[in-house]
């Protein structure tokens, strides 16, 4: 049986923007999270405190979110790798943190400059001093079904790190298909492997769509009971570490979907296409979204 409601993860300010090799004014950041916000989205992750040499794009985080007009009841995660992340995002005032472990060993070296083991243990004084400020700490895996280095990763590596992360005290565990390979019987296989070791309402799905299933994946993992969907508005995106990975799946394309399927988000298309347009329109190339296109083929 599918869920009645789904929580929408707007990822696209910090997975989309991070790919963006031209700097992106501060402005254009806070309006697009604004938008976001302002058409349902529950949750806008608004950017990251990793060191600045590894991704430039991201090193005005605190600014963003010091300009940000939050509206009640959104969240606006950031995501942090280590202490001197966390001591960033606890100055910026921020409620939510995500950490990020990786499944395969060598995307974590090339993600973080650590193995697995050692991103765990600058991660666990993270995850406490979080808790203890009164932080959500959400947990993301990626590689989840394959790595650009290793290829296919198994699903009880997956669990493995999943587990590890709701260990620290994650509320959530965000399985990431990084680069877009995964097929909708592989994706429920590695959600199954996942469920043994951790509650279905703590998992979410992250997917990237290079190679065209994420909304086939979408729609395998609702059924295999997943109610938290990660997205990126237009599609924009990719990971600087998981080179010919594609955007993320378009928040439009997936709230259509959904809409579609009668499964409540409080997300309002038509809000949401006009943000991912105007943001397309700033970058000056088309949409990610079919549902956008489609829309805007409408209008005329
Ligand atoms: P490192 O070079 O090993 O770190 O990088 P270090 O501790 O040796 O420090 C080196 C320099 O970085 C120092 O500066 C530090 O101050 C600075 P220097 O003395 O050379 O001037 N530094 C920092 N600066 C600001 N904020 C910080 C910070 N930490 C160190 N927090 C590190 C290790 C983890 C920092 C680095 O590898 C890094 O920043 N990686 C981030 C990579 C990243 O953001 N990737 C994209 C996000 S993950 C993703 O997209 C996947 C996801 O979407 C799910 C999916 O799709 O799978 C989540
Ligand atoms: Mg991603």
């Amino acid at each position: 049986m599918l869920p009645k409601e789904v929580r929408l993860v707007e990822v696209g300010p910090r997975d989309g923007l991070q790919n963006e090799a031209r700097t992106v004014p501060l402005a254009v950041k806070v309006e697009l999270i604004e938008r976001l916000a302002d058409a349902g989205m529950p949750v806008v992750e608004s950017g990251s405190f990793v060191s600045p040499k590894w991704v430039p794009q991201m090193a005005d985080t605190a600014e963003v979110l010091a300009r940000v007009r939050r509206r009640p009841g959104v969240a606006y995660p950031v995501l942090v790798p280590n202490m001197q992340g966390f001591a960033a995002a606890a100055a910026a005032g921020v409620g939510e943190i995500a950490i990020f472990a990786a499944a395969s060993e060598s995307f974590a070296r090339r993600n973080t400059n650590c193995s697995i083991d050692e991103s765990f243990q600058r991660f666990a004084p993270v995850a406490a001093a979080a808790t203890a400020a009164g932080m959500r700490v959400r947990g993301y895996v990626s590689c989840a079904v394959a790595c650009p280095y290793e290829g296919p990763i198994a699903p009880a590596a997956v669990a493995d790190v999943s587990a590890r992360l709701m260990a620290l005290g994650c509320y959530e565990v965000s399985l990431g298909d990084t680069i877009g390979v995964g097929t909708p019987g592989v994706v429920q296989a590695m959600l199954d492997a996942v469920a043994a070791r951790v509650p279905r309402a703590r998992m979410a799905v992250h997917f990237h769509d290079t190679w065209g299933q994420a909304l086939a994946n979408i729609l395998a993992s609702l059924e295999r009971g997943i109610a938290v969907v990660d997205a990126s508005v237009a599609g924009l995106g990719g990971c600087p570490y998981a080179k010919g990975a594609t955007g993320n799946v378009a928040s439009e394309d997936v709230l259509y979907l959904l809409d579609g399927l009668g499964i409540a988000t409080g997300v309002d298309l038509e809000r949401l296409a006009a943000a991912g347009d105007w943001i397309s329109g700033f970058l000056e190339r088309p949409t990610g979204s079919k549902v956008a296109r489609a829309l805007a083929g409408r209008r005329h």
